[in-house]
């Protein structure tokens, strides 16, 4: 059966149209939504989140599974009428619990694939849904592009899908032998082959400290560059073979696992686009707009807890003020400081969540 695909906005293409979209907003005009809900100044009643229970999902094959879907869900409290990014779309898992919450679904990726999937698994929600091909770190110019002033909620659930990952062609992984590509967005130029190829010692020194903290970084770039030297690295395997050699096994985890994290984050630009993101979230969100944000490895959680931090303190003090001064870059409001891990179900039931950690900030 061929299921139709309503076709995905490419905004780099000039092909939005997001009218049918905005002809469903409640504000009628189909900019600004306001929020009308109460303060979110604790985690807890959220009534709209039993309509989306785990076990009303049907899933229509396995893609990826959401993580911390009912927290995510308790802090966007995605009633009725309210806009919300969803940057990261992947399988369309966390869209799809916010859907059934009624809210309206902005699902953004810059992976065509990710893209395709979702539209056809969120179909049903009619215009409520619009996926639009993009990076999140250009939030601001896409929903400007759909003539959306403010949204209600930004959701950002970082890294790779489950489903890019178990893809052997799309070189994510050395489980299985793949090309050495790691792009999310396959339009981008410049793949992990690339990298590995062309980049001079020193760099590859510093993304596997930066980006892996790989203790043996200096061994591998070695390596690699002996190995490139004769013949180009093309492949996830020959990769992995080759930094398994020079790399210890100390835990249950392959010697390789830093190197490829580092690299994928470096051929996608993922913390430049995270930090982006993050800045541009105080202009796009309402007030009391919720900003949700999934992380997997301390990098990611730092750049966010930093973040959260500097933009939340309304006052800001220095040993030579006589007294503490405004904050001129205050914007949030914190309801817990804390970040928010899976439960042990969870983390039982799929062990990609037990490095998550989700941080939120509600808009001043
Ligand atoms: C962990 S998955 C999201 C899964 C999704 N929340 C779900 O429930 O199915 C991350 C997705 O975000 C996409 N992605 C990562 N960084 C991105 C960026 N900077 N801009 C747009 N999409 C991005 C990836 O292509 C991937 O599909």
């Amino acid at each position: 059966m061929i299921i139709p695909i309503k076709p995905w906005l490419d905004l780099a293409n000039g092909k939005a149209d997001a009218s049918a979209f905005q002809r469903r907003l409640p504000s009628g005009d189909g900019l600004v939504l306001s929020s009308n809900w109460g303060r979110l100044d604790g985690l807890g009643e959220a009534g709209e989140r039993d309509v989306c229970r785990a076990e009303n999902i049907e899933r229509m094959d396995f893609y990826h599974e959401p993580i911390l879907a009912e927290e995510i869900l308790e802090v966007l409290r995605p009633v009725e009428g309210k806009q919300i990014f969803d940057g990261t779309l992947g399988g369309g898992g966390h869209s799809e619990w916010l859907l059934r919450s009624r809210a309206h679904v902005i699902g953004c990726d810059q992976d065509q694939e990710a893209l395709d999937h979702a539209t056809r698994r969120l179909a049903s929600f009619g215009d409520a849904f619009l996926p639009v091909r993009g990076n999140f770190r250009d939030v601001d110019t896409i929903l400007a592009g759909l003539g959306i002033a403010h949204v209600d909620g930004i959701l950002l659930d970082l890294g790779v899908s489950s489903r890019q990952l178990d893809d052997p062609t799309r070189g994510f992984s050395f489980r299985e032998d793949g090309p050495l590509d790691m792009r999310m967005d396959v339009r981008a130029s410049f793949s992990a082959r690339d990298l590995v190829n062309t980049w001079g010692e020193e760099e590859l020194i510093r993304i596997f400290r930066e980006y892996g903290e790989e203790r043996h970084a200096a061994r591998v770039a070695r390596e690699i560059v002996k190995v490139r030297s004769l013949s180009q690295i093309t492949t996830t395997l020959g990769l992995a073979e080759l930094v398994a050699r020079v790399v210890p096994k100390t835990s249950g985890k392959h010697p390789a696992t830093r190197v490829f994290q580092s690299i994928r984050i470096a051929v996608n630009g993922e913390l430049e686009a995270l930090e982006t993101a993050l800045e541009k979230s105080v202009e796009v969100l309402a007030p009391k707009g919720v900003l949700a944000i999934l992380t997997f490895h301390s990098l990611e959680d730092r750049i966010v807890k930093r973040f959260m931090h500097r933009r939340s303190s309304p006052y800001v003090d220095r040993p030579e003020w006589t007294e503490p001064r405004r904050n001129p870059e205050f914007a949030f409001h914190l309801p817990t400081r804390r970040a928010i891990g899976p439960d042990e179900a969870e983390t039982k039931r799929n062990s990609r969540s037990r490095s998550a950690k989700l941080r939120v900030a509600v808009r001043a």
